[in-house]
């Protein structure tokens, strides 16, 4: 098995401070995010970036699904070859996009080199605005997002953040929410994120396929046919069934090649605070959220989203 493992040492020396900051790109896009100027000039390495198109992407807003999801995307694209994703690193399978540092597998230079017979799969989790200008501009290739509701995912962040020894300590979940009210997290507003990848999935029907956690974990079958469908494979029943049994929660958690436990060796990840694969639930969220605090969440989502036209399943 490939396995790149990174130690907390070399994590943390990559990262000497590890606070937030706000980069300003040349297009104007403000995000806070780690890495301070390194970040900035590799943010705009990823603007810069060619694209295939063959090349599929993953796309989220951190902590939606994105592991699930890049693992559905990456059997469909296989042939449900679950040998293969058993024996390979997910992070060997696929580019990150806005990766920096040597830990978690393959990043913008990986992908940049990437062999032109095999398909290029990419994970990200930068608004869609800070894309590939290429990308931006032309529908050039397939995109999959994936989008959970907004507590849920909220929560989920929180737990990671806590574990996590590369980001700031969340401090207690109230002041974590304040945070993702007001978009102040590593990747923006969940509500600017998700709201503009549903406009873009909109006006590029056929490239850009919109997925909901929600619907995965209640038809997770019905959701791998049409995302084969979105991606132009024909897959049998039996393929079908393989895939969402190796998908499964209860099996995605005890895989070494998604559940990032070689995190959890290298000192990065604190299991003992949370898992990567922690609940995989919907309306977990109900657990941890005081009654004013989720009245106060309700009312945010209200003004925040009073224009759209996409509704989220909350349990
Ligand atoms: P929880 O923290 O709510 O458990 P990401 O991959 O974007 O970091 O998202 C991680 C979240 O997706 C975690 O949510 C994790 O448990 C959940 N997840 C991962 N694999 C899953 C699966 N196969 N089914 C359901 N949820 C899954």
């Amino acid at each position: 098995m490939r396995m790149k493992i990174g130690s907390i040492n070399d994590a943390m020396s990559e990262f000497p401070e590890p606070v937030l900051r706000v980069d300003t790109m040349s297009n104007g896009f403000d995000l806070p995010i780690l890495g301070g100027e390194r970040r900035k000039q590799h943010l705009n390495e990823v603007l810069k970036m060619k694209m295939r198109p063959d090349d599929v992407i993953v796309a989220t807003y951190p902590k939606a699904g994105t592991t699930w999801l890049q693992e559905i995307v990456w059997l469909i694209c296989n042939d449900a070859d679950t040998t293969l994703a058993k024996i390979t690193m997910q992070g060997e399978r696929y580019g990150w996009m806005e990766k920096l540092g040597s830990i978690a597998g393959k990043g913008l230079e990986e992908l940049n080199t990437w062999p032109r017979e095999r398909t290029r799969f990419m994970k990200t989790h930068l608004p869609f605005q800070l894309l590939p200008n290429e990308l931006q501009n032309e529908a050039i290739c397939k995109l999959i997002y994936v989008a959970r509701n907004p507590k849920d995912n909220c929560v989920s962040s929180y737990y990671f953040h806590r574990m996590n020894k590369i980001l700031p300590d969340p401090g207690p979940l109230n002041e974590f929410l304040e945070r993702f009210y007001q978009g102040n997290l590593a990747f923006g507003s969940w509500f600017d994120h998700v709201d503009k990848y549903w406009q873009m999935s909109q006006e590029r029907q056929g490239t850009i396929y919109f997925a909901f956690y929600e619907n995965m974990k209640r038809n997770c079958k019905a959701e791998i046919k049409k995302l084969a469908n979105f991606l132009e494979k024909d897959l049998s029943e039996t393929q079908i069934d393989v895939i969402a049994n190796h998908c499964a929660f209860e099996n995605m958690k005890d895989n070494k090649t998604v559940n990032y436990s070689h995190l959890v060796e290298s000192g990065l990840f604190d299991e003992k605070i949370s898992k990567y694969m922690r609940k995989g639930q919907v309306g977990d969220w109900k657990n941890h959220l005081t009654i004013s605090q989720n009245e106060r969440f309700d009312i945010l989502i209200q003004k925040k989203t009073k224009d759209w036209t996409l509704k989220f399943d909350f349990e």
